[in-house]
């Protein structure tokens, strides 16, 4: 079983993190039986489950529910709660309280977005025995400051921000971080600078592990797929093509065929 110290011990042995995001029970088994590591119940349900433009409606009771159907699924797994737009922004006291109910579910850790701003919730979280995971670059969560999906930290003046914040994050106890959408050569600095491992996002290959959108990864989503996106099957197009024929047949009365009759 992955545990959390196992993220930073993979780290000093050199293995790279393998994460993915799962939302239900039946990818959640699929993804363990493949041997990935860690799977992330990522907000991101909020647009490749649910249908909407971006993360920021996703509620804290949606993000336990899909925690719950993940964690009941998989035993060797390490499974991260993805803390929902406003869970955690507010009060420490309400992050604080919002991170366990993340645990009590049945994740081990507890991913949040943002840097200097969040601090104090990581301090609070990791004082209290809650892994918390950091995730710095372009955060979802802030589609509306940046006025869409953009990458960050090309700029001299933000790259040395967004190095400070994942040292400040490191500092406050932080087991890992997901770099999004950042130069390679950023990704690399901040890699060689971290003792905790970074997981990538659209932030190249220097990253100690990769992390990856399951519908995106089988090629399942196609609404909007980033230049960081590799599909590793085409899921759509299979469906699809099932979906034809089963169509076809039922109109032309071949299924069900005596095989799939009680006869
Ligand atoms: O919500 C999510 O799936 C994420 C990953 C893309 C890192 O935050």
């Amino acid at each position: 079983m992955m545990t959390v110290p196992d993220l930073q011990r993979y780290k000093r042995e050199g293995r790279k993190v393998v994460m993915v995001t799962a939302y239900d029970a039946l990818f959640a088994r699929i993804v363990e039986q493949a041997g990935i590591d860690t799977i992330l119940v990522g907000d991101s349900l909020g647009v490749v489950v649910q249908g909407k433009l971006n993360t920021l409606s996703v509620t804290m009771g949606q993000m336990l529910y899909h925690t719950r159907l993940v964690a009941g699924a998989t035993q060797k797994s390490l499974v991260i709660g993805d803390m929902p737009f406003m869970s955690y922004q507010a009060g420490k006291e309400e992050a604080l309280r919002n991170a366990g109910r993340f645990l009590k579910a049945g994740a081990h850790a507890v991913k949040l977005e943002g840097g200097s701003a969040i601090i104090d919730c990581v301090e609070a979280m990791t004082q209290v025995g809650i892994p918390v995971i950091g995730h710095v670059g372009m955060t979802p969560q802030s589609v509306s400051q940046y006025g869409g999906y953009r990458v960050q930290g090309k700029e001299q003046q933000h790259a040395t921000q967004l190095v400070a914040d994942a040292k400040a994050l490191e500092q406050a106890g932080a087991q890992a971080i997901v770099l999004e959408a950042i130069p390679a050569s950023l990704a690399k600095v901040m890699t060689e600078q971290l003792t905790i491992p970074t997981i990538g996002i659209g932030a190249g290959p220097h990253c100690d592990g990769q992390v990856l959108v399951l519908y995106d990864l089988l090629g399942l989503f196609d609404d909007f797929v980033p230049k960081f996106v590799k599909p590793y099957a085409h899921l759509k197009v299979d469906a699809l093509q099932a979906l034809h024929r089963y169509k076809e047949e039922v109109e032309q009365g071949t299924f069900p065929s005596d095989s799939e009759s009680y006869l």
